[in-house]
């Protein structure tokens, strides 16, 4: 299977494994410098893959219009480096160990050089953005506030007004939705695309990106092995609200009166980490939460319907498809 896309079109997908091998390469070619260090320290996570979903995502929405241009591999390859300089930061703020199956930055050197590391990342986005013009460096420094908004709101918790389950949907829009929003956007936008067809895959991306989101939270708690690439119960050990947590803590059933109170804090002990995983997995917020991830899949795949038929729409569709079943 291509893309993680079952049936995708034979020509799309030739169209679209060339066009990745030049996000691939841009991307390698874009991090080089002249510190030895820094380009070890960013090559670590290029090198040790992950999905590449923002490109992939970037490169479907130009099929809507001409999808030969150059800037749109430069725009695909700014939203990986943008997504690759959060993972950096976002690990030394969680404390994570593993990163696309390998040792994370800061476990592998230490918390400033991760740090550093994406702000190098960042810089080198920054530079390639420069050559798409003043539209494009808005686009992204929006995006970009919204994305650490949302980080910096997760680890606030919820403020006046917000339940935790809505404050939390708002946090996984701002964090992850905004930045797969924008890999649709410039995509679709560099293509010359319709306005119409750009909003509709913008809408598209960032609901996509919320499901993707949830999935990922519902992952870390049912996946038993490291097969994410990351350590599954990292949230539990943060102390950070997820969906499946936050269902149980928003539960009036008495029988969940010790799990809340577990969950209401960092968990450090592995032996209470390992039970509440088990006592989760097996809990009924565990559906609940697939259930609201269906509902918000079935919001992203309704986006789809103004769009031309054709197996760049058949392959978003399937898309949507893929990033669920991650999850059962
Ligand atoms: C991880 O993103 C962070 C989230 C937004 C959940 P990905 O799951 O896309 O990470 P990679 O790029 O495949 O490693
Ligand atoms: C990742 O959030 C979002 C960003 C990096 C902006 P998480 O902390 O939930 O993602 P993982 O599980 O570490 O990939
Ligand atoms: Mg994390
Ligand atoms: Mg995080």
């Amino acid at each position: 299977m291509a893309f993680g896309i079952p049936h995708l079109d034979v020509k799309l997908e030739l169209s679209i494994r060339s066009d990745m091998k030049r996000v691939e390469e841009l991307l390698r070619e874009q991090i080089q410098g002249e510190y030895p260090l820094v380009i070890e320290t960013s090559r670590h996570l290029v090198e040790a893959g992950g999905k590449r979903l923002r490109p992939l995502l970037a490169l479907l929405a130009a099929q809507f219009g001409d999808p030969k241009r150059k800037e749109i591999i430069e725009a695909a390859v700014v939203c990986e480096l943008t997504h690759l300089a959060t993972l950096y930061h976002d690990d030394v703020m969680d404390e994570a160990p593993l990163r696309r199956g390998v040792e994370s930055a800061n476990a592998r050197w230490n918390n400033t050089v991760a740090i550093l590391t994406g702000d190098y990342l960042f810089a080198k986005a920054s530079d390639l953005l420069a050559d798409l013009g003043p539209e494009a460096v808005r686009l992204q420094a929006r995006t970009f506030e919204r994305l650490v908004i949302g980080q910096i709101t997760e680890t606030q918790g919820s403020t006046a007004g917000l339940s935790m389950l809505d404050h939390y949907l708002k946090v996984v829009a701002d964090k992850t939705g905004s930045l797969i929003a924008t890999s649709a956007r410039f995509g679709a936008l560099l293509s010359g695309a319709p306005v119409e067809v750009v909003e509709a895959l913008t809408t598209f991306g960032e609901k996509i990106g919320v499901v993707f989101q949830l999935a990922d939270d519902v992952i870390d708690i049912a996946s038993e092995s490291n097969e994410s690439g990351k350590t599954p119960g990292t949230d539990l050990r943060e102390g950070v609200p997820t969906l499946v947590t936050l269902f149980v803590l928003e539960s009036a059933d008495s029988a969940d009166a010790e799990l809340k109170a577990i969950l209401s804090a960092p968990i450090k002990d592995e032996a209470i980490v390992a039970l509440t995983l088990k006592q989760l997995r097996s809990h009924k917020a565990m559906e609940q939460s697939k259930d609201l991830l269906h509902k918000y899949a079935d919001e992203a795949r309704l986006e789809l319907n103004s769009l031309p038929d054709g197996a760049a729409k058949r392959a978003l569709i399937e898309l949507c498809e893929t990033i669920i079943t991650r999850t059962s």
